[in-house]
C-alpha cells in the first residue's frame, strides 16, 4: 500500500470516528468566539436566536399547523423565519410523523443551508427533538423501554448504553439536541407521564438520570463528538405532582419538599454537566414556573450553578398570558419569562409577536440588554460545543450502525431486564412450552401499546404503521412455542381512533369459551397509549371491560397469567387475587413482545423491580418513603385501629425464578462521624436452581429527625449483580453523612444526630451518627 492509502486506512480505523476527526475546542476558545460573534449582532439578530419554532411553521402547506406530504420546506416561510427574523432553533417533526434518516438529512441540511449560507452571521440552527426512548421520530430507529421500564432494571450500565445508542441514531437523523432525560419524580400514579420518569424515588431518578446524560453527551460531555447529542433535562421542577394528578394543573409543593424530593435529580444532572434544561409547564404554589425568578435564576443559576441553555416548554410564554393570566398580554408575558431567566422560547407557532415584543422590551429598557446577551451566549455556546458551525448537519451515510442488530440487542436486553414478576403462585411461571395457551386482552396483539407514546408520533397512534417487523406478545409466543399451541382472541380491544381510554368488548363470549379448552390463559391488560393532557385520567382502576374480562376468565377456573402493559399502575385489586401469576412489562418498546415471551417460558429469568408503589385502591396512594404516621401499626387503647398502609405491591418488589438470601451485614463501624465514610457490606446468595440477577437495594431509616418527621426509609444505594445457582457475592456500599441527610424545616440540608437503621433484603443493622 502506498503512503496515501496507508494514512487513509489509518484514519478510517481510528475508533470508527475517523471521518469526523476534529479537535474539541476549549471552553476559552468557545467563549472567545461567542463574544466575537455577539459583538457583531444586532438586537433583532440576538432575539431571533432566542426563538424556537416547530417544523410545520416553515413547511409547505395550507397553514402553520400541517404540512403537505411529502414534506418540503416552504422557501418563503423558511427565509422569513431564518433570515428576516433570525430564528435560531427548530424542533419537532412535521405532521406529527416519523421520517427516515435520509429525509431528516434533507430537511435539516436545507434549513442549515439557508441559515448558514444566506444568513449574515452564518449561525447554524440548533434542531431539537424528543428522543425519549430511542430516536422517537426516526423510522427504523431502535426503540427502548420507556424510562419507567429502564428504571425497573436498576441497571446503570444498560441505561447508559441505551442512551448512547439513542444519541448515535439521533445524530444519524441529523439532529444534535435531545429533549431527554425526564428527571421528574414519578410519585403520582395518576399523572399521565409517570412512565416517562424513572419512578418515585429521588435517588434512583438522580442515579439513572446521570447515566442517561453520560450516554447522550459522553463521559466528558464532549458533544462535538458526532455520535453524541446535547441533552435537555426536564421538566424543572416539580412537574409531575399537581394536586389533581392531571397534566399542567397546579401543584402545591413546600420549599422543603421541593428540595428534599424534586431537586436532587436536577442537581445531580447539573453536576454531571447537562447542556440544556427545559422548564416545568405548570404552576407551583400558584406561580407559573416559567415566570418564577426564584426558581429559574436564584435556584438554578445561582445555587446549582447551571451554565447551560434554559428552554421553555411548548408555548409556555404565551401561556403566562393566555392560560395562566399572570400577564395582561403577550408582551408582558415575554418580559416576565425572560427576566425570570428563560434563554429560549419554544414558541412553536407564532414567532413574530415573541420577537417583536422582545425587541421592543429591550428598547424600552424593560428587559436589560445584558439579560439578552447572557441568553444568547448560552445558546451560541451550545451551538459551538456541538460543532454546528463547522458541521451544521450530520449525514446518515456516516452512521452504519443505525438500526443495527447490535443496537437492537441493547434494546432487547433492557426490555428483558425490565420485566418485573409481581406474583407467581405455586410456580405457575415459567410455562411449559407444550401447554395450550389462550392469549387474550387488548394489549396482546399491539405494537402500539408495547411502545407507548413518543413513538413515531406524539401519542403513539402511528406505531403499527412503522413497527411491522417486530413481534407483539402473541406473535412472540407463537414464534416460541408454535402457532398450534396458541389461540388468540382479543376479548376487549381499544378503539384505535378514539380517546386512549376507550375500549369495547371484542369477541368476549368466544374468548371465555376458548379459555375452557386452554391449559393456561395469558391475559394481556393495561392501557392504550397517551401522554400529556390527552392522557389525563379520572379513574385509576383498570377499565371496566378489562375487569369484566378478567373476572369472567377467572370464573372458568383456569390458571391465569396476567401480563400488564401499562404506563402507570392501574388498580387491579378487583381481580388480583384470582390471577395465578402477574408480570409487569411497563412499556417495553419494540422488543417487548420477545422479552415477555422469553420470561413467560423461562428463557429469561426476570430481574426487574418496581420503581414505584403499586396502589391497591385509588384513594390510597403512597410512596414507599412516606411518613411514619401513614403506616402505623395498631394504635393501642380502648379504640384499637390501624393506619391503612395497603399498597398492592411495594416499591422494589420483584420476584425471580430463583431465590436469594441475604446474610452477614457488616459495618466498618457502629458510629459515623462528620467527614467519615461508613462501609456497609452484605452477602447475597443464589439459593435456587437457576442463575439470576438481583438488584440489591440499600435502605436507611433515620429513626429520629428532630424537626421534620423522618421518612420511614430511603433508598441510599443499589447495585445489580448476577449470580449463578449456588453462588454468593459480597456487595459493598459506601455511605457518607451527606448521603443520609435531609432538608430540615429551615431548608438546611442536615444529617440528624442519633440512630439509623440499615435494611438490606430482610436483614437489618444499626449505627449512630455523631457530628
Ligand atoms: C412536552 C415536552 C416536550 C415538548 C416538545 C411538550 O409539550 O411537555 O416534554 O419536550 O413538548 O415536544
Amino acid at each position: 500500500m502506498n503512503i496515501k492509502n496507508f494514512s487513509l486506512a489509518l484514519v478510517l480505523s481510528l475508533a470508527g470516528t475517523s471521518v469526523f476527526a476534529q479537535q474539541k475546542m476549549s471552553k476559552e476558545a468557545i467563549d472567545k468566539k461567542v463574544d466575537a460573534l455577539l459583538s457583531k449582532m444586532t438586537i433583532e439578530e440576538k432575539v431571533g436566536q432566542m426563538a424556537q419554532i416547530t417544523l410545520d411553521v416553515i413547511g409547505k402547506g395550507k397553514d402553520r399547523y400541517t404540512s403537505d406530504e411529502p414534506f418540503s420546506l416552504d422557501k418563503k416561510e423558511t427565509e422569513k423565519a431564518l433570515l428576516q427574523y433570525h430564528v435560531g432553533s427548530v424542533l419537532n417533526t412535521s405532521n406529527n410523523r416519523a421520517r427516515t434518516p435520509q429525509v431528516w438529512y434533507n430537511i435539516i441540511n436545507e434549513i442549515q443551508n439557508v441559515a448558514v449560507k444566506k444568513g449574515k452571521n452564518k449561525i447554524p440552527v440548533i434542531y431539537g427533538v424528543d428522543e425519549v426512548h430511542g430516536a422517537t421520530y426516526t423510522a427504523g430507529a431502535t426503540m427502548f423501554p420507556q424510562q419507567i421500564g429502564q428504571a425497573a432494571t436498576f441497571n446503570r450500565a444498560l441505561v447508559k448504553e441505551g442512551a448512547s445508542v439513542t444519541a448515535y441514531e439521533t445524530r444519524a437523523s441529523a439532529i444534535p439536541w435531545n429533549f431527554s432525560p425526564i428527571l421528574d419524580l414519578g410519585a403520582d400514579p395518576r399523572f399521565p407521564r409517570q412512565w416517562e420518569s424513572f419512578g418515585e424515588d429521588p435517588f434512583l431518578v438522580a442515579q439513572l438520570g446521570k447515566e442517561m446524560i453520560k450516554g447522550l453527551e459522553g463521559d466528558n460531555n464532549d458533544v462535538s463528538n458526532p455520535f453524541k447529542v446535547a441533552s435537555s433535562i426536564k421538566h424543572f421542577l416539580g412537574y409531575q405532582v399537581p394536586v389533581s394528578g392531571k397534566d399542567r394543573t397546579p401543584a402545591i409543593i413546600s420549599d422543603q419538599a421541593l428540595r428534599e424530593y424534586h431537586l436532587p435529580a436536577f442537581k445531580a444532572a447539573v453536576d454531571a454537566g447537562a447542556k440544556t434544561i427545559m422548564i416545568n409547564s405548570g404552576l407551583i404554589n400558584g406561580v407559573p414556573v416559567h415566570a418564577n425568578y426564584k426558581i429559574l435564576t436564584k435556584l438554578l443559576r445561582e445555587e446549582l450553578g447551571f451554565k447551560g441553555l434554559v428552554v421553555t416548554d411548548w408555548g409556555d410564554i404565551e401561556n403566562l398570558h393566555k392560560r395562566d393570566r399572570v400577564a395582561k398580554d403577550n408582551k408582558e408575558a415575554v418580559m416576565m419569562a425572560i427576566n425570570a431567566g428563560i434563554d429560549m422560547s419554544m414558541i412553536a407557532y407564532n414567532y413574530e409577536p415573541f420577537c417583536d415584543d422582545l425587541v421592543a422590551l429591550v428598547k424600552e429598557g424593560k428587559v436589560k440588554q445584558s439579560r439578552i446577551d447572557d441568553a444568547v451566549r448560552n445558546i451560541l455556546r451550545v451551538k459551538y460545543e456541538l460543532n454546528l458551525f463547522e458541521k451544521p448537519t450530520t449525514n446518515i451515510k456516516d452512521y452504519p450502525k443505525f438500526g443495527s442488530k447490535e443496537f437492537e440487542k441493547v434494546a432487547y436486553d433492557a426490555a428483558a431486564e425490565s420485566m418485573t414478576l409481581l406474583k407467581n403462585n405455586n410456580n405457575t411461571l415459567p410455562l411449559s412450552k407444550t401447554a395450550k395457551v389462550l392469549v387474550t386482552g387488548p394489549n396482546a396483539n399491539s405494537m402500539r401499546t408495547l411502545n407507548g407514546a413518543w413513538t413515531y408520533s406524539w401519542q403513539g397512534e402511528k406505531v403499527e404503521e412503522f413497527a411491522t417487523k417486530y413481534n407483539t406478545i402473541v406473535k412472540a409466543i407463537q414464534n416460541k412455542v408454535g402457532a398450534v399451541n396458541v389461540t388468540y382472541l382479543p376479548g376487549v380491544s381499544y378503539k384505535m381512533d378514539g380517546k386512549y381510554f376507550e375500549d369495547f368488548a371484542d369477541k368476549m363470549d368466544e374468548t371465555i369459551a376458548a379459555a375452557k379448552n386452554a391449559d393456561v390463559v395469558v391475559l394481556c391488560l393495561g392501557e392504550n397509549t397517551y401522554t400529556e393532557t390527552p392522557g389525563n385520567l379520572s379513574d385509576l382502576y383498570i377499565s371496566d371491560l378489562q375487569t369484566e374480562l378478567a373476572k369472567k376468565l377467572a370464573a372458568t377456573g383456569k390458571t391465569i397469567v396476567l401480563v400488564l402493559n401499562e404506563g402507570r399502575p392501574r388498580v387491579i385489586s378487583k381481580f388480583e387475587k384470582n390471577m395465578s401469576a402477574i408480570l409487569q412489562s411497563y412499556l417495553p418498546g419494540n422488543f417487548g413482545g420477545d422479552a415477555i415471551a422469553d420470561v413467560l417460558y423461562g428463557d429469561v429469568n426476570p430481574s426487574g423491580k418496581l420503581p414505584y408503589t403499586y396502589p391497591q385502591f385509588p384513594n390510597a396512594l403512597f410512596t414507599y418513603y412516606h411518613k411514619p404516621s401513614e403506616s402505623r401499626e395498631t394504635t393501642e387503647g380502648v379504640y384499637n385501629y390501624d393506619a391503612d398502609y395497603n399498597p398492592q405491591y411495594v416499591f422494589g418488589h420483584g420476584l425471580s425464578y430463583t431465590t436469594f438470601s441475604y446474610s452477614d451485614i457488616k459495618l466498618s463501624s457502629n458510629t459515623l462521624k462528620k467527614g467519615e465514610t461508613l462501609e456497609i457490606s452484605v452477602n447475597v446468595s443464589n439459593t435456587g436452581k437457576v442463575a439470576g440477577k438481583e438488584s440489591v437495594l440499600l435502605y436507611i431509616s433515620d429513626l429520629v429527625a428532630h424537626d421534620i418527621s423522618p421518612d420511614v426509609k430511603r433508598l441510599r444505594g443499589f447495585d445489580k449483580i448476577d449470580l449463578k445457582a449456588g453462588e454468593t457475592k459480597t456487595v459493598t456500599f459506601k455511605i457518607k453523612p451527606e448521603d443520609i441527610a435531609y432538608v430540615n424545616a429551615e431548608l438546611v440540608t442536615t444529617t440528624g444526630e442519633g440512630e439509623f437503621t440499615i435494611q438490606l433484603g430482610n436483614k437489618k443493622a444499626n449505627f449512630n451518627y455523631t457530628p
